[in-house]
């Protein structure tokens, strides 16, 4: 796989959330493609993080492409705030909505990016239905909910089979993993066919966001 198809997007979960702006700068200075930006409303997933209003203060810090994942119910209710706040692709859980390709209809619609999201036990007879209706599926390497855990190695399967569809047909579908992403996970990942990294404590850990950003994207590098 080429290098420069592999995208990394730190998740600003992982960040100082008293210090917002000056997170989403120090990702924009690391060289990432994407900050990405965790939306949990307490009810899909056991947590509470951010909403539009800090998502906005972040749109205003930096210019990056703002990758708003959310971890809730009636995503549709949601859309349009986020489109206003600056996100650039908003990806909502398929097990959170019956109205799944309602939601993908109307961000579209928006003229943003849409993704779809799969938490680690959902089954991959989910994905053919979408996977040429969305710009990228995410396929969760945790339990969505918190930063910090480890990584779910029996998705790797589900992420062959996803990259196998995409090149049966010919897209252009990015394949997204999130959750417990390292220097090894990411490496497995991308030899299944994930092209697209995101990735929190790690890269919050490193004292060289730069240098853990470009070692990600090496990765790819012969794989
Ligand atoms: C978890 C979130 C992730 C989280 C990943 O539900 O969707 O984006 O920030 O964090 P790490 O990289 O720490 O596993
Ligand atoms: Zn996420």
């Amino acid at each position: 796989m080429n290098k420069s198809l592999v995208k990394v997007c730190p998740s600003i979960l992982a960040g100082d959330f008293g210090n917002l702006s000056d997170e989403a700068k120090k990702i924009e200075d690391a060289g990432a493609d994407a900050i990405h930006f965790d939306i949990m409303d307490g009810h899909f997933v056991p947590n509470l993080t951010l909403g539009p209003k800090a998502l906005a203060a972040v749109r205003r810090s930096c210019s990056l492409f703002l990758d708003v994942h959310i971890m809730v119910y009636s995503p549709f209710d949601y859309i349009e705030r986020l489109v206003e706040s600056g996100a650039d692709r908003i990806t909502f859980h398929m097990e959170a909505t019956e109205d799944v390709d309602e939601v993908i209809d109307f961000i579209h619609k928006c003229d943003r990016k849409a993704g779809l999201a799969f938490r680690p036990e959902t089954s991959f007879s989910f994905v053919p239905k979408y996977i040429d209706k969305v710009d990228l599926i995410l396929l969760m390497t945790v339990s969505p909910g918190f930063g910090g855990q480890k990584f779910d190695k029996s998705v790797v399967d589900k992420i062959e089979l996803t990259k196998q569809l995409i090149d049966q047909q010919k897209l252009k579908t990015q394949i997204q993993v999130d959750g417990g992403i390292n220097l090894e996970t990411a490496k497995t990942c991308i030899n299944a066919g994930a092209n697209n990294l995101v990735a929190g404590t790690y890269l919050f850990s490193l004292e060289n966001m730069k240098k853990g950003v470009e070692d990600l994207r090496n990765l790819a590098k012969g794989s």
